[in-house]
């Protein structure tokens, strides 16, 4: 089909992705009135949203005392000071405003014995600037992300928003000047080819935790955002750190919640020992994700692990009252009898760290306008979400800020795109001639490729790839084969066949195209992350380890600066942090400890 035949369907703002971000910023644009389309993979409430658990952060303050600067402390402190500090202090100054309007969208919070919103501790959230752990994680149960994201689709449909369910767009349509004028997506069940044209896009695609072959993400999450993004010329940021969750089920991979060591959970080795007070002696299981997951891997390769092979950590709230384990982590006792075969009631979990969540994505601001090297927008392009990076989780996000992070960010971009929008009555710009030349290409190729390599397996050694080279602990030499590995993967994805053309369901038709952004994301993580010769969050490196003169091998002199990965050329630069707060001072760079 060529370019002039492709059906075009207008629309004021188009979103794709429709989990938590999506529908936040949806909200925005439809109760205003303007006509907002969301194409969604999935049905809008099987976003991987709904797989979030422990709870979305506020100083509400409704156990103990807490304070939107604390938490601002705590976050830049988790970031290992990489957050930009403008977009923190937004984020935790808005939170308890976004988290009250949640509960007015009819969201079903736990409650305290006064009526209030339930809070728990979780890692990283301090009182008093790093004082002692604070109940800052507003939780339903654990299942926050599934009530959260049916409150906000009620009230998506409410507001009349347009949802394109089980379509997947392919690529951005931008003109010569650089503006988004929307995207090209592919219907799933019948194969049409559709031109969205709008005046505003939002991507809101979630992340792209299946570059690793040990994940808690769902299976939807291909990065198909940053792939876009990425093939329409806009650089990914910070895409070396990655967040291994540590509590990952052994051996299957699904998510058990920080939420259970936020209710007295314990993590112990084979010794029986509560390993973690020699690691992070005031948080202790509270600490950190990042280094609780290097703790994790540290007792298990000095053979303090668990198990037959010695390699898994165990989970333990044996002591917990049963009731309290049924009352707040139903979930949790559930995920472990079927994926582990254990009641967590009378017999501590087995866990290991999982690839869990992506710290970097399409640069932003905090208004979620998308923004090039100089900070200057992007002009019809935001982003919001785990896709976007604002930058406020830097080198290491702290559990449940993601799901703040889409309120917030959700909302702001929305609004950004209602004041762009009505404030200076803009108009659909006309679409350049032959804008789905590239989209048309890559469909054509599946169509015609013979001999290729088959998506699973290329898949598979994509995911094996970053899994040895990219993990927990980052090697040298590890690293620098990865990239040459990565980019004998992307010469098997360019040359990828489907076996199965059936145009009904194009299961096997959608699955390459998703590889066509997991290789994306895995060459922006490989190359960043062999790149920077530092140790910082996430992201450490066995030649760059503590030392007097760098603590925690952390090199602020030359690497306190965000990455950006360019595709072309697969070039990188790299641009300042911003540590200049909105109405409060710099939070000065310091050691980070627990
Ligand atoms: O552990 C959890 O419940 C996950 C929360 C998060 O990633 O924010």
């Amino acid at each position: 089909m060529s370019t002039l035949k492709i059906p075009v369907r207008k629309f004021d703002a188009v979103i794709v992705g429709a989990g938590g971000a999506g529908l936040r910023a949806a909200i925005q644009l439809s109760e205003s009135g303007l006509k907002t389309a969301v194409l969604s993979k999935v049905f809008p409430t099987r976003s991987h949203t709904v797989a979030a658990q422990g709870g979305v952060s506020a100083s509400l303050g409704n156990s103990e005392e807490d304070h939107w600067h604390w938490h601002m402390y705590d976050t830049v402190k988790g970031s290992d000071w990489l957050g930009d500090q403008d977009a923190i202090e937004y984020m935790c100054r808005k939170a308890p405003e976004v988290v009250v309007e949640l509960e007015h969208f009819g969201m079903p919070f736990d409650r305290t014995d006064e009526g209030k919103i339930y809070q728990r501790p979780f890692g990283g959230h301090m009182s008093n600037f790093g004082e002692k752990p604070v109940r800052r994680a507003c939780a339903a149960a654990d299942r926050t992300g599934h009530a959260m994201l049916h409150a906000l689709y009620q009230r998506n449909v409410r507001a009349n928003t347009q949802f394109f369910v089980e379509w997947m767009a392919l690529d951005l349509i931008r003109d010569e000047t650089g503006q988004v004028l929307g995207v090209i997506a592919l219907e799933m069940e019948t194969g049409e080819v559709v031109a969205f044209h709008a005046k505003a896009t939002i991507f809101a695609t979630g992340g792209a935790g299946r570059i690793f072959y040990s994940s808690t993400n769902a299976f939807i999450n291909t990065g198909d955002g940053l792939g876009m993004a990425a093939r329409a010329g806009i650089a990914l940021e910070d895409m070396e750190f990655w967040q291994f969750h540590p509590t990952g089920v052994a051996g299957a991979g699904v998510l058990i919640t920080e939420g259970v060591r936020g209710e007295g959970g314990i993590l112990r080795n084979s010794d029986n020992e509560r390993f973690m007070e020699r690691y992070a002696p005031n948080a202790k299981d509270l600490a950190s994700r990042d280094i609780v997951s290097r703790a994790m891997v540290t007792e298990i390769n000095e053979g303090r692990g668990c198990g037959p092979n010695k390699d898994y950590v165990l989970l333990d709230i044996t002591h917990l009252d049963p009731a309290t384990i049924m009352k707040r982590l139903p979930g949790i006792r559930e995920i472990s009898i079927q994926f582990a075969g254990i009641d967590p009631i009378k017999a501590p979990i087995p866990v290991v760290p999982t690839c869990h969540y992506q710290m970097g994505g399409i640069p932003t601001n905090y208004r979620g306008e998308v923004v090039n090297q100089d900070g200057s927008v992007v002009k019809g392009f935001y982003a919001a979400g785990e896709v976007a990076c604002a930058s406020v989780h830097g080198a290491n996000r702290l559990g449940t800020n993601s799901l703040l992070d889409l309120l917030v960010f959700g909302k702001s971009s929305g609004d950004s795109v209602v004041e762009a929008i009505k404030q200076n009555n803009v108009a659909h710009k006309d679409l350049p001639e032959n804008f789905a030349d590239l989209t048309m290409a890559r469909l054509n190729r599946l169509e015609t490729q013979t001999d290729g390599s088959s998506v699973n397996e290329t898949r598979l050694e994509l995911q094996r790839t970053m899994q040895k080279h990219c993990g927990v602990f980052r090697f040298k030499d590890m690293m620098v084969d990865g990239v040459a590995k990565i980019l004998e993967v992307e010469k098997l994805v360019a040359k990828t066949e489907i076996k199965d053309k059936s145009k009904v369901w194009n299961t096997a038709r959608v699955e390459a195209l998703e590889l066509d952004n997991l290789i994306e994301v895995a060459k922006a993580t490989m190359i960043s992350a062999e790149a920077r010769k530092e140790s910082r969050g996430a992201h450490v490196r066995d030649d760059a380890p503590d030392s007097e003169a760098f603590p925690n091998g952390r090199n602020d002199a030359e690497w306190h600066k965000h990455s950006l990965w360019h595709r072309e050329g697969n070039k990188l630069s790299y641009k300042p942090v911003n540590m200049t707060p909105l109405s409060v001072e710099t939070i000065a760079l310091k050691t980070r400890s627990y």
